[in-house]
C-alpha cells in the first residue's frame, strides 16, 4: 500500500518505518523536524512532508498529494496520568481521522486503511464492556483516542484499527533497514477488543478479584517493538480485508502453547 505515516521520528514510528519498507509498502512521512529522521532513512522513503499532526489541511493534501491509501498514526504521546500538562495526542488523533476521511471521501473512492496507536488498558476487562482503564487508569488520552475513532464507520468513513500497546520494548537500540530477522510478527500472537491468552486466575476473590487480574498479568503483554511494528506492517497488506478492521487490537509475545 502507499503508507502515510506520521511519528516516524519517535520510539515507535522509528520502527515502523523499516518495517514497512520491508513489506513492500511506499512510505510518505509527515514529521516536524525531518533531520531527526533515522540514519540512512531518506533513501527509503518516498516523500518527506514538513508540518504538524494536528494540521488537518497538511495531512490531506499528503493523502492526495501522494495517493496514499493508508494512514498509520504514531504522532504524539500519551500522558501517564491526567495531571500536569498534557500533550497533544488526542488534536493529533482527531486531525488525522478528520483528514483521511475527508480525503477519501474527497477521492471518491475506498476508505482509507487506518492505524492508530493506543495503549493496553483500552482492551476489554475481564468483565466488560468495562475496559482495563476502568480498574487501571493510566494513560487516559488513549480513551480519548477510542472516542474519537469509534465515531467513524470502520467500513464506509475510516477503516481504522486501534493498536493496544502495553510497553513496547526495543530489541535493538536503534532502527535498521532492513530490520533483523528475528523481528516478526510470527513471534506474536494477536486478539481483537481483548488481551490474547488471558487467564481467570484470581477474578473469583470477591470485590478485588477483577483487579489482582488485571495486575497480576498486565506485566505479561511487554512486546517487543520492532515485532511490534512488523505486526502492523504485515496486516496491512491485508488492505481493507483485514480481520482487525473496526478493533482494538491486543499483542502478546508467543509462548509455548499459544
Ligand atoms: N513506546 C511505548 O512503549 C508505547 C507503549 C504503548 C503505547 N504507545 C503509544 O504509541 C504512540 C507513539 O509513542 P512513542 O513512544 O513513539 O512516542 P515518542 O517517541 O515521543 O514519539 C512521538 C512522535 O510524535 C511526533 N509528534 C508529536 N507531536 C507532533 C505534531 N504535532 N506533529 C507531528 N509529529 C508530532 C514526535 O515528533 P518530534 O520528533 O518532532 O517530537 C515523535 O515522532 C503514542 O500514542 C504512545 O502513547 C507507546
Amino acid at each position: 500500500m502507499k503508507v502515510l505515516l506520521l511519528g516516524a521520528t519517535g520510539r515507535v514510528g522509528s520502527r515502523l518505518l523499516p518495517a514497512l519498507v520491508k513489506h513492500q509498502h511506499s512510505v510518505v512521512v509527515l514529521v516536524r523536524s525531518p533531520n531527526k529522521l533515522p540514519p540512512h532513512a531518506s533513501s527509503h522513503i518516498a516523500a518527506t512532508i514538513t508540518g504538524s499532526a494536528t494540521d488537518v489541511a497538511t495531512i490531506k493534501s499528503a493523502i492526495l498529494d501522494h495517493n496514499c491509501d493508508a494512514v498509520v498514526n504514531a504522532a504524539g504521546l500519551a500522558s501517564m496520568t491526567s495531571f500536569g500538562k498534557q500533550g497533544d495526542l488526542t488534536k493529533i488523533i482527531t486531525a488525522v481521522a478528520e483528514a483521511a476521511a475527508a480525503a477519501a471521501k474527497e477521492r471518491g473512492g475506498p476508505p482509507l486503511r487506518c492505524w492508530f496507536m493506543s495503549g493496553w488498558a483500552m482492551l476489554d476487562s475481564p468483565k466488560p464492556p468495562a475496559v482495563i482503564m476502568d480498574y487501571a487508569p493510566l494513560f487516559p488520552e488513549h480513551r480519548k483516542t477510542f472516542d474519537v475513532i469509534k465515531q467513524y464507520d470502520a467500513r464506509e468513513q475510516l477503516t481504522w484499527s486501534i493498536f493496544c500497546a502495553s510497553t513496547l520494548t526495543p530489541r535493538f537500540e536503534s532502527a535498521s533497514f532492513p530490520p533483523a530477522e528475528s523481528c516478526s510478527v510470527d513471534n506474536l500472537v494477536a486478539k481483537a477488543d481483548s488481551p490474547p491468552a488471558w487467564s481467570s486466575s484470581w477474578s473469583g476473590v470477591p470485590l478485588i478479584g477483577t483487579y489482582l487480574n488485571i495486575f497480576t498479568q498486565a506485566g505479561n503483554y511487554k512486546t517487543p517493538l520492532e515485532d511490534s511494528a512488523d505486526f502492523i506492517a504485515a496486516d496491512l497488506e491485508k488492505g481493507l480485508g483485514s480481520d482487525f478492521v473496526g478493533k482494538r487490537v491486543g499483542l502478546k509475545l508467543k509462548e509455548k502453547g499459544i
